[in-house]
């Protein structure tokens, strides 16, 4: 069932747990996150990043999503992942995207404000909840030194300005892969959480250690973004298959591979959240 990101996040603040928001870069992956998330009865939220915009296309990739979305009975969201302007935010919920992150975090404060804040108005007015980002995480970096962190003062004026229902915030994940473990500041979530009542969302989920994302969660972060352990995932699954049986050249027998692949990887993820069994 295709719902908005809206009821999904709102429960689980309500009930202190956390729902995988999970990025979606081709068919299999689509088929492998529903399939995990049906047998799991968790609800569920498929991500599509710009970069995945480029490659397939927002209108297939609402169709696979939407299609997975009408065959199971679990809630599941279709989301633009770090949405980099107005036309790509209003586009995706043209389309038929049922959650809008508007990234404006390279911005200064102020245009951060703005960019969000004409997202929110659109999207609102049709019905469509929106994700911002205050602070930066980083990619691909993971030196702590330069974390832009977010500041608990200042994220209560941007959810008051901009009304975004939804705030990922800066505590010290990164987008990529670990150079080592990442390093948390949970006194700033826990400080953030307690001003500001509304889903706060992880970034750069992959890589995080159960224990720390458990405690994440205990302190307010609804929506767990991962993307990186997935494509590790599907093309690990794929290599193995074509190592075993070198002569393969059907994709659907090794693209079984990299589904299965992705979907224990997210089953155990949907144990972690604390979303199993919610439907
Ligand atoms: P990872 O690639 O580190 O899992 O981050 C995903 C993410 O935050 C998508 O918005």
């Amino acid at each position: 069932m295709l719902v908005t990101s809206k009821e999904i996040l709102n429960d689980a603040l309500k009930n202190k747990y956390a729902v995988g928001a999970f990025n979606v870069e081709n068919l299999e992956m689509v088929i492998a996150v529903m399939e995990a998330a049906d047998e799991k009865k968790s609800p569920v939220i498929m991500q599509v990043s710009p970069k995945t915009v480029k490659y397939s296309g927002l209108d297939f990739s609402y169709a696979c999503i939407k299609t997975a979305a009408e065959r199971v009975k679990i809630p599941v969201a279709c989301y633009l992942d770090h949405g980099t302007d107005f036309n790509i935010a209003v586009q995706a919920f043209r389309a038929g995207f049922t959650s809008i992150m508007i990234d404006g975090s390279k911005l200064d404060y102020e245009k951060n404000i703005s960019l969000t804040k004409s997202v929110v108005d659109v999207c609102h007015a049709n019905n469509i909840p929106v994700e911002g980002e205050l602070g930066k995480v980083l990619g691909k970096i993971g030196d702590p030194d330069e974390i832009n962190y977010t500041d608990p003062d200042e994220a209560v004026e941007f959810v008051k300005r901009t009304g975004v229902d939804f705030l990922a915030v800066s505590i010290g994940t990164a987008h990529g892969i670990y150079k080592g473990v990442p390093k948390l500041n949970y006194e700033l979530l826990s400080r953030i959480h307690e001003k500001i009542n509304i889903p706060l969302v992880m970034h750069g989920t992959s890589g995080v250690p159960d224990e720390a994302v458990k405690k994440c969660i205990s302190l307010g972060i609804c929506k767990l973004n991962y993307a990186t352990d997935l494509r590790i995932a599907f093309t690990d699954g794929i290599k193995k298959h074509l190592a075993e049986h070198p002569r393969e050249y059907d994709p659907k027998k090794y693209g079984q591979a990299g589904i299965q692949s992705v979907k224990d990887y997210v089953k155990s993820r949907i144990d972690i959240s604390g979303s199993a069994n919610i439907f």
